[in-house]
């Protein structure tokens, strides 16, 4: 579904260094890692992103429902003051905070008529959904210093590869960061 747009689709997630975004289960613990590993920092003249230099320019929140399920069990809403998209083919949610849209199609109609600029897409497979649609434009993965094994994927099968400009690097805590355009 390559479409018209007036908005960039953006990710930004953080992976395990085999590729999981989170345990089967949805737990997240593996993020933290561990403090008494002394982990180096590495610099670079350029670069990748961080959640602090990445959050403020967002002006649109898509997620899947899976993620969405997890934000439900966070201390607080992150998103206090956005409107998200949910996607999902069956939330029956009376959520304010969220408008549940049921297809890929609605989604990208809702961001025109709202006017999206820059939109943080995200959820194993909504990413994996918004990617094969070509609706990616930016990607940033922050990797932790760990193994889980198995866990729900971060990407998954294309129907043809995809390239991507390395626009950034940098390690901090162990996490390497690198953000990525994607090339047409
Ligand atoms: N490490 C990180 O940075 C990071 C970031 C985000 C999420 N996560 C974790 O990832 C897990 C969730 O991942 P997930 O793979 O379950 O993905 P998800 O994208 O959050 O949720 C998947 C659900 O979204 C809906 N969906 C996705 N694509 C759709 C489409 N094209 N049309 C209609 N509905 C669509 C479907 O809901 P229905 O079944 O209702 O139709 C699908 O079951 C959570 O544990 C979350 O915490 C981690």
């Amino acid at each position: 579904m390559s479409v018209p747009r007036e908005w960039r689709g953006r990710v930004f997630m953080g992976m395990s260094l085999d590729g999981f975004i989170a345990r089967t289960d949805s737990d997240l613990d593996w993020l933290d890692g561990r403090s008494d590993i002394p982990h180096e920092e590495i610099v670079s003249d350029r670069h990748a992103l961080e959640w602090d230099t990445f959050r403020p320019f967002i002006d649109h929140f898509v997620m899947g429902r899976g993620t969405y399920e997890k934000v439900l069990t966070f201390d607080r809403w992150p998103y206090p003051d956005e409107q998200v998209l949910l996607l999902s083919t069956t939330a029956r949610v009376s959520d304010p905070r969220v408008t549940v849209v049921r297809s890929l199609e609605d989604a990208v109609r809702l961001l025109g008529e709202r006017g999206a600029r820059e939109v943080y897409v995200d959820g194993g497979r909504t990413v994996q959904a918004f990617l094969k649609a070509d609706l990616i434009d930016e990607i940033t993965i922050a990797v932790a210093p760990i193994l889980i094994g198995t866990g729900i994927p971060v990407f998954g099968a294309l129907s043809h590869d995809i390239h991507l400009c390395l626009i950034g690097t940098h390690a901090s805590g162990g996490m390497t960061h690198a953000t990525y355009a994607v090339v047409r």
